[in-house]
């Protein structure tokens, strides 16, 4: 028989109302409480959700028993009081991206979660989502070749946070799933950023992914652009992939595109690259709402029917990134290595003289060529 969860929901801002509607959807769970402290947030959610309570103390919440489980929507710099309070009051918990506002807080928490035997799960909405699960079969069946390099671009006008900069508000997703489709964590990130509204709260940023293999990322955010853009390039050795997510259909394309270097030259004039130019297809994927997907995962991984696939290390992970990134961008884009187990770096002063991936090397000598 399936087990019965309630789950309470803090934060019914902008994000936390699409948990309460998924959450409320999936069968075998209930939304019995939500907390917010807006007066005027609960009104509206009671006026969309008449059998679901409301409160705006989260103890409350807590207090009730018959809630197993908990979701957090609030910004993230509450993230890690409010999970704490969660795990230490016996309940699963959910909390939204990024994790925490630092990998120290996000390991008190993996700890805290894992000896108390209760399931932690990070929102990384994208890794459920049907075009980047089409993606990691592709890249994973060896069709595209090598992965050499992904080119990522989430841009919009908005919306401004005042906690946190562009890189931890939107990035967090580009790059859970680059973590998830490589399945290991960068040596080193680089960030570049600049603050036009709010003095010292960047609101473009340039960031920088370095892989021991030579593999590399760029990750471009911005709260300040004309056009909403949610693309994703990934260049293989074969061919490439284009993910445009505000597409509603063909969201994927894989071009039967690349370049090879000819395989002996001498002189400038034997040096012709051959490009190759194929077809191009739109794969197949089916509908499904990311978030439904995820929300029934945290039930799944509650009940052991599921092993996690964003817990605390991959949270932390994310979030040791940002960390990393911040440093970097308060160093005019110096390197900054990070170790990928959710650690941090060390002493938090893991600055390093500028690092140049292996692959650069080799660029440089075709470029003295040209
Ligand atoms: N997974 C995704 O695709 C996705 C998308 C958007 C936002 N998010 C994440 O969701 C979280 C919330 O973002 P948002 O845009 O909804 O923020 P928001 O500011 O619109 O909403 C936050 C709400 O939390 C309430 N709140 C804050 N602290 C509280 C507390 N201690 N107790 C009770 N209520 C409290 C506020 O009153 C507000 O209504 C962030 O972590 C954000 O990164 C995730």
């Amino acid at each position: 028989m399936e087990n019965m969860h309630n789950v309470g929901v803090v934060g019914c801002g902008y994000w936390g109302p699409n948990l309460i509607r998924n959450f409320s959807a999936l069968s075998g769970c209930r939304v019995r409480c939500v907390c917010d402290m807006c007066q005027d947030r609960l009104e509206h959610m009671t006026r969309l959700y008449r059998e679901v309570g409301v409160t705006r103390c989260f103890d409350d919440l807590l207090g009730d028993d018959a809630i197993d489980a908990v979701a957090i929507a609030t910004h993230v710099n509450s993230h890690y009081a409010l999970a704490k309070q969660s795990l230490l009051a016996g309940k699963h918990t959910f909390i939204e991206k990024p994790m925490a506002a630092s990998t120290a807080q996000c390991h008190e928490l993996m700890e805290l979660a894992q000896r108390l035997g209760l399931q932690l799960m990070v929102g990384h909405t994208f890794i459920y989502s049907s075009p980047v699960r089409k993606i990691k079969e592709i890249i994973d069946s060896g069709e595209i070749g090598d992965l050499l390099y992904v080119s990522a671009r989430r841009l919009n006008l908005g919306l401004f946070q005042r906690d946190i900069n562009v890189t931890w508000d939107l990035a967090p997703h580009d790059i859970s799933i680059v973590l998830y489709l490589f399945g290991e964590p960068p040596i080193s990130v680089s960030c570049h950023g600049k603050a036009h509204v709010n003095p010292g709260i960047e609101d473009i940023s340039m960031l920088i992914l370095h892989y021991a293999n030579g593999k590399f990322v760029s990750i471009q955010s911005s709260w300040l652009d004309p056009q909403k853009i949610r693309e994703m390039k990934f260049v293989g050795s074969k061919k490439m992939i284009c993910y445009d997510d505000t597409e509603t259909n063909e969201k994927i394309k894989v071009y039967d595109k690349c370049v090879e270097p000819p395989p002996h030259y001498d002189t400038f004039a034997e040096f012709h690259y051959s490009y190759h130019y194929g077809d191009m297809y739109s794969p197949y994927i089916p509908q499904s709402e990311p978030l439904r997907v995820e929300c029934q995962h945290f039930l799944d991984c509650i009940d052991g029917r599921a092993a996690c696939l964003s817990g605390g290390v991959e949270g932390a992970n994310v979030v040791e990134i940002l960390e990393a990134s911040l440093q970097s961008l308060r160093h005019e884009g110096e390197c900054i290595p990070v170790n990928g187990n959710g650690n941090g770096n060390g002493n938090g002063n893991g600055r390093q003289k500028h690092h140049r991936p292996p692959a650069a090397e080799g660029m440089l000598h075709e470029a003295n060529f040209l």
